[in-house]
């Protein structure tokens, strides 16, 4: 699985850095290395929506770093 993260500027400009540094928190507490690929990404087009992600090709959403840790635990237990 791969999660791309939005480092265009409105997205930088709300915070994708810290959106990032959560997610690859996570990432590494939960051992999911092997799992998920995290990458950066231009502006994926819902600037409106910064902090914008992406898992795989589903749709583009919005993420703030407080949800990171909710959002990741929701999607752990769909890839089990
Ligand atoms: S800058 Fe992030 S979606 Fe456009």
């Amino acid at each position: 699985m791969e999660i791309k993260v939005c480092i265009g500027s409105a997205c930088h400009l709300k915070g994708s850095y810290d959106v990032i540094k959560k997610l690859q928190a996570y990432i590494t507490k939960h051992q999911l290395d092997q799992t998920v690929t995290l990458k950066s990404s231009f502006c994926l087009g819902k600037c409106s929506d910064a902090v914008s992600i992406q898992v795989d090709t589903d749709d583009v959403i919005s993420m703030t770093p407080e949800n990171v840790e909710n959002f990741m635990n929701q999607l752990v237990k769909k890839v089990k």
